[in-house]
């Protein structure tokens, strides 16, 4: 079959951290509808306000992107793209329950002739036999006949400008070549024609699962080198930053494994793994590493506090997954809070960038959202590194510090080891 772009109308399933900036983008070049079942979600993006802070207000409120929570609104799309969550249960085993339901209630409005196009992280597979099933069930349709699958990974990193959605290079494939083509036109208008066209759609899919993993292992390597080097009481920042002097050495640095992508995704091409009969030891030995990282972390602490049987104050200085985003949604600094605080600490946690409701309602306590002024902590632990802290001096940090006994300033991130903390206070690096 032959597409025609023009005048082919796409709705986007799912208008998360993915899906909005991508239908926006795409709403440049043609009809576009985005579609949410969050009413929220769906009000904020109407009234020009995206919560996740990716798209400013000018832009939402100029773009002619349609934003809807009516399924009945996509009915009349030709190009359908799903882009909702995929997430992991309490065993770590993958959930396909979101993308399923989307699927299921596609299947309901699909007409033949219609793409449908996942961009959700999955394992081989899911699109062309999981999902591919439902919708065939759903409308009494036939995959790669009637309707056309195609995959297309998502790569953009939240909070980075420079990697967005129009200017990275996206894979794509579909069950034919007629639909691979239209998606290269398609995705190549919003980035100037960057695409890899991959072979197939199980191929697209696990280019984006081992990418995920292999940027997990990588860290887990290092955050296993940080470990061995404490002992010697040696800092792998200053380790990592002479052996990046080496022309192939990669610089990975140490810390916590957060947000619903590195640490997730590894599960998704484990399970695949299991499912043809390999024991992914690698990867699953990397994302064991990693999450303990939190855990390893507070010990760390509890050891420069030497242990100490009085109850003693700590502030954590960021909470959200990574660096200069407001995304809290795995985030394992909780994992060093819960463990100090078992431990008998007090803690205190200031995150400039994290809505405190939503801290407040995904883990149950408040968050500072100015330094403390009068308070002073036994330690500073810089778990995140927001470019205001970045910014701070030697007197910014000792002020929050209590003199008179042992202070600690704790540094993941190693962004303070430049500054010269004086001899009175104790300044540890991974
Ligand atoms: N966030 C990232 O940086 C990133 C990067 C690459 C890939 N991914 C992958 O992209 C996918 C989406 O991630 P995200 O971060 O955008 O998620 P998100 O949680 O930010 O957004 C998902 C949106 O989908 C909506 N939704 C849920 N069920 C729906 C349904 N049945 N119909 C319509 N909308 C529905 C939710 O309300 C939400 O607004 C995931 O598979 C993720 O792994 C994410």
């Amino acid at each position: 079959m032959t597409y025609i772009l023009k005048n082919m109308k796409i709705a986007v399933i799912g208008l998360g951290y993915v899906g909005m900036p991508l239908a926006v983008a795409l709403a440049k070049y043609g009809c576009v509808v985005g579609y949410d079942v969050n009413k929220t979600r769906v009000k904020g993006l109407k009234d020009g306000w995206d919560s996740n802070r990716e798209l400013r207000q000018n832009i939402l409120r100029t773009t002619s992107c349609q934003f809807t929570d009516d399924i009945a609104d996509i009915k009349d799309a030709d190009i359908y793209i799903v882009t909702v969550p995929t997430p992991i249960d309490e065993d770590n085993n993958p959930d396909l329950d979101i993308v399923e339901k989307a699927t299921k209630a596609l299947g309901a409005l699909i007409d033949k002739g219609n793409i449908i196009v996942y961009e959700s992280t999955v394992y081989p597979g899911v699109t062309e036999d999981i999902c591919g099933a439902i919708l065939e069930k759903e409308s009494g349709l036939k995959s790669g006949v009637d309707f056309v699958l195609g995959y297309s990974p998502e790569r953009i990193n939240p909070g980075d400008k420079e990697h967005s959605v129009e200017n990275i290079t996206k894979v794509v494939a579909a069950q034919t070549d007629d639909a691979a083509d239209l998606l290269v036109e398609i995705y190549g208008q919003m980035n100037g024609g960057k695409i890899f066209k991959a072979k197939n759609i199980k191929t697209a899919e696990a280019s984006k699962a081992i990418e995920n993993a292999q940027r997990d292992i990588n860290i887990a390597f290092i955050n296993e080198i940080t470990m061995i080097l404490n002992k010697m009481g040696l800092s792998s920042h200053d380790v990592i930053d002479a052996a990046s002097t080496k022309w192939n050495f990669l610089p990975f640095k140490p810390g916590l494994v957060g947000g619903h992508c590195i640490g997730v995704d590894p599960y998704y091409l484990a399970k695949s793994a299991i499912d043809v009969g390999h024991q992914p030891e690698v990867i699953l030995a990397g994302r064991k590493t990693n999450d303990n990282m939190g855990a390893y972390v507070a010990q760390r602490i509890d050891y420069f506090l030497e242990s100490s049987s009085k109850k003693r104050n700590i502030l954590i200085l960021g909470f959200t997954f990574k660096e200069n985003i407001n995304d809290i949604r795995n985030t394992k600094v909780i994992d060093v809070i819960n463990k100090l605080k078992s431990y008998g600490y007090n803690v205190d946690v200031h995150d400039p960038q994290a809505v405190p409701e939503d801290v407040v309602s995904e883990y149950g306590f408040n968050i500072l959202t100015s330094l403390p002024q009068d308070k002073k902590y036994d330690c500073v632990t810089l778990a995140v590194n927001h470019e205001i802290y970045m910014e701070m001096s030697v007197e910014n940090i000792s002020s929050l510090l209590n003199t008179s006994g042992k202070a600690v300033i704790y540094d993941i991130k190693g962004i303070w080891k430049e500054l010269g903390f004086p001899k009175t206070l104790s300044y540890e690096t991974m």
